[in-house]
């Protein structure tokens, strides 16, 4: 499929844009920081501006495209909407808030107006609450799935939650497919040796992701099965590794911190409590990259 990638320069995008070119998407990336020059099929834009917006998704998408038989401009199959300000703490908060919601909305947008029929956009954990709580917040419930309440107290989780709103209501005008990934914390190969025996030493770390975690490359994975999977209308789902990020058992997680909460279901030993169950049956989600891989 031909995409329309925004935020391919990032953590995330940077495993994941390479990921859908290997399984043969024709893939632009769109980032405020591309790494422009000719051929790299790469477009600096910034998303907060509409015109330009409009503009990059309506224009040539790379040089082939000027030799392509079909007058003017290419038409892209899918947006996978990545750019964001990606955590508090980078920016002032409302300007966290601004970029991300502004950019979000002008990017399905114009996707609809231009008559792209699937978006996949990145929303967040912590549209749980959890993450970035003033203080400790447990879940209402454990494994946490997408029924959920998104009720958080941060700028960049409210952005997140108000694109989820934005997204629903461009799907229900339009009818197209439109997905978001409320992704956990999003951990790069080299980061397995880096940051993981923090957390086997001290589990506790990993309260405010839940204990969970997703590889970048699994990222990619995901998108990939979205692409490919159509007709769901607007979906989220959660987006973690099966596993844990932390080498003790679910059952003393559950001991350990979160004594009074309701625990919905029946959990193997090493069950992620960021629950995956909705994009394996609807989307065959299968995430492949794990740490035990590389420290095990
Ligand atoms: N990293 C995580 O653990 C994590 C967890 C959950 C969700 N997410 C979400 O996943 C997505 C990717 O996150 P990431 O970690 O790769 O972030 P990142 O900051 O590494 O990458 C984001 C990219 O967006 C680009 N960008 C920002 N503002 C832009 C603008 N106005 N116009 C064009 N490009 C702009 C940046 O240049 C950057 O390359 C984000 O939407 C983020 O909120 C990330």
């Amino acid at each position: 499929m031909r995409v329309f990638f925004t935020g391919g320069c990032g953590k995330a995008g940077r495993h994941a844009v390479p990921y859908l070119r290997e399984q043969g998407h024709r893939v632009l990336n769109v980032d405020l920081n591309a790494d422009i020059g000719a051929g790299r099929d790469e477009l600096r834009v910034d998303l907060t501006d509409a015109g330009q917006v409009f503009n990059a998704m309506s224009g040539f998408g790379d040089f082939a495209d000027l030799d392509s038989p079909r007058p003017g401009a290419p038409a892209f199959d899918a947006v996978v909407h990545f750019a964001a300000i990606p955590c508090i703490l980078m920016v002032p908060d409302n300007e966290t808030y601004r970029i991300n919601t502004l950019s979000t909305y002008n990017v399905i947008d114009a996707a609809l107006k231009l008559g792209i029929k699937k978006v996949i956009f990145a929303s967040s954990e912590t549209t749980y609450g959890v993450c970035f709580a003033h203080h400790e917040r447990k879940p209402l419930y454990v494994p946490v799935d997408e029924e959920h309440p998104t009720v958080p107290e941060d700028s960049y989780a409210m952005s997140k939650v108000v694109n989820e709103v934005t997204a629903r209501s461009f799907q229900e005008r339009s009818g197209i497919d439109i997905y978001g990934l409320r992704i956990n914390n999003v951990i790069e190969p080299h980061e397995y040796a880096e940051n993981f025996p923090a957390f086997m030493e001290d589990p506790g770390i990993r309260r405010r992701n839940l204990f969970a975690y997703i590889d970048a490359r699994d990222l990619g994975h995901m998108v990939d099965r979205c692409l490919k999977t159509d007709g769901l209308g607007y979906e989220v789902f959660n987006v973690a590794n099966p596993d844990m990020s932390v080498n003790i058992s679910s059952s003393e997680v559950i001991e350990r911190f979160y004594k009074g909460v309701e625990v919905r279901k029946e959990m193997t030993e090493t069950e992620t409590f960021f629950c995956i169950d909705k994009a394996r049956r609807m989307l065959g989600f299968d995430p492949q990259h794990s740490w035990r891989d590389v420290l095990e």
